[in-house]
C-alpha cells in the first residue's frame, strides 16, 4: 500500500495553567515544530515503530490488546489501542517519526506523537472521527495507557491550532475558538535545558489538591469557583493556594481573551507575568532556572511579558515580545542564563502554526 504522511505540531501554553483538569479554559498556540510520522500498512497485525531519535527499530506482533512496554513506543501503541478500542479495524502498520520539537521542554512532544499517530492511522485505516473526539481518544492514550494523567489541552491545541492564531479552549464545555494574533509580536520559547518529566509525582499531587480544594467548596470543579469565593472559603492555606493559582489563570485567561478582541494584545504580557508569580507564590511549580529566565527576558527591552509553559517543575518559559526586538532578548537572555548557571538555555521565536488537522475556514 502507499505510504502516507501525517504531521502534529507542539504546542506553547500561554495562559490558563493547570487549568485544563480542572474544568478551566487555556489559551495556547499549535507551533511550526513537531513530528512527522510517515506509515503504512503492514499485515498479519504485525507492528514496526522507529524514530530518528530512537536506538533501534521496536517490532511488535499484535495478538489482542496491546501491551504497554515503558517505552517511547507506548504513544503510538496506546493510540492504536484506543482506536481498536473505539471501534477502529486497525491492523498491522509501519510509521517513522521525525521530530524538530526539543524533548522535555514542556512543548508536548508526546501529545504530538499521539495525534501523528492517530492522524496516521486515520489515513491507513479510514475512519471518521470528530477532532475533538480524536483529541479525547488521544487523551486517554495518554491516561490509561501510557499512565500520564494529563489534561486535554496538549492533544486539543495540536489537533485545532491554526496559523496565526491562538487556540481558546474551554476545557468544560468542549468549545474551541480560533483567536487572530497580530503579526507584530511574537512567542519565544526558551528552553531552561533543565528536564520536565510530568511522570514525576509533582503534576499528580498538585492535581489532587486542586480536587481536594474542589471538594471542600462543594463543587465539581475549580472552574465553579471565583477568587472571592475561594478566599471566604474555610481550607488549610496551602491548599487554597494551589486553588488561588487555577481560580487566577482562569481569569487571566478570560481578561486576555478581552484584550485580544478588544485589539490590546500588548495586554497580555502583564497576565503573563502575573501567571508566573502566581505559580512561584502559589503553585510552586516553578524551578530556580525558569524564575531566572523570567526575570532576564523581563528586563529586556521590547520584551511585554513571560511565564513557565506547561506542566512546570522544569522545561521553558514563553515571553511575549516584539518581533523587532525578539533576536536581541533571545541573545541576551541566552548569554545571561550561560554566566549565570551550569546550564545552557536555548531561545527559539515561533510563530502559531496550523494544527494536525486545522478547520479549513
Ligand atoms: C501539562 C499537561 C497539560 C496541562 C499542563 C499545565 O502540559 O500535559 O494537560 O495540565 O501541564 O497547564
Amino acid at each position: 500500500m502507499t505510504q502516507v504522511t501525517a504531521f502534529a505540531p507542539g504546542r506553547v501554553e500561554i495562559l490558563g495553567n493547570h487549568t485544563d483538569y480542572n474544568g478551566g479554559v487555556v489559551l495556547s498556540a499549535a507551533l511550526q515544530l513537531g513530528i512527522t510520522a510517515k506509515g503504512r500498512r503492514l499485515s498479519d497485525g504485525e507492528i514496526r515503530l522507529s524514530s530518528s531519535g530512537a536506538p533501534r527499530v521496536a517490532e511488535i506482533q499484535r495478538a489482542g490488546s496491546l501491551l504497554r512496554t515503558g517505552e517511547w513506543i507506548d504513544y503510538p501503541l496506546g493510540v492504536a489501542e484506543m482506536l481498536a478500542q473505539a471501534g477502529a479495524e486497525v491492523g498491522g502498520f509501519e510509521a517513522i517519526y521525525e521530530s524538530t520539537l526539543p524533548v522535555g521542554a514542556g512543548l508536548s512532544s508526546s501529545a504530538a506523537l499521539e495525534v501523528a499517530t492517530a492522524v496516521l492511522l486515520t489515513r491507513l485505516y479510514p475512519l471518521e472521527i470528530p477532532r475533538m473526539d480524536l483529541a479525547k481518544l488521544c487523551r486517554r492514550a495518554e491516561n490509561e495507557f501510557v499512565g500520564v494523567n494529563c489534561g486535554l489541552l496538549d492533544q486539543a491545541s495540536s489537533i485545532f491550532g491554526k496559523k496565526d492564531h491562538l487556540v481558546y479552549l474551554d476545557c468544560r464545555s468542549e468549545a474551541v475558538d480560533a483567536i487572530p494574533f497580530p503579526s507584530h509580536l511574537g512567542l519565544l520559547i526558551i528552553n531552561s535545558g533543565v528536564k520536565h518529566a510530568l511522570t514525576g509525582g509533582e503534576y499528580n499531587e498538585r492535581r489532587e489538591q486542586c480536587f481536594e480544594a474542589a471538594r471542600r467548596m462543594g463543587v465539581a470543579a475549580l472552574r465553579d469557583v471565583s477568587s472571592v469565593q475561594l478566599e471566604a472559603a474555610e481550607m488549610p492555606e496551602s491548599t487554597r493556594r494551589r486553588a488561588r493559582h487555577v481560580v487566577g489563570e482562569n481569569e487571566r485567561v478570560f481578561s486576555a481573551i478581552n484584550a485580544l478582541r478588544s485589539g490590546c494584545p500588548e495586554d497580555l504580557g502583564p497576565l503573563m507575568s502575573a501567571s508566573h508569580r502566581s505559580s512561584v507564590e502559589n503553585f510552586e511549580n516553578s524551578t530556580p532556572e525558569l524564575d531566572l529566565l523570567v526575570s532576564l527576558a523581563d528586563a529586556q527591552r521590547g520584551c511585554l511579558g513571560a511565564r513557565l509553559t506547561g506542566g512546570g517543575f522544569g522545561g521553558a518559559i514563553v515571553a511575549l515580545v516584539e518581533i523587532e526586538a525578539a533576536e536581541s532578548v533571545r541573545v541576551a537572555v541566552e548569554s545571561a542564563y550561560a554566566s549565570q548557571t551550569s546550564h545552557k538555555a536555548i531561545g527559539i521565536l515561533c510563530r502559531a502554526g496550523d494544527g494536525a488537522l486545522p478547520s479549513a475556514d
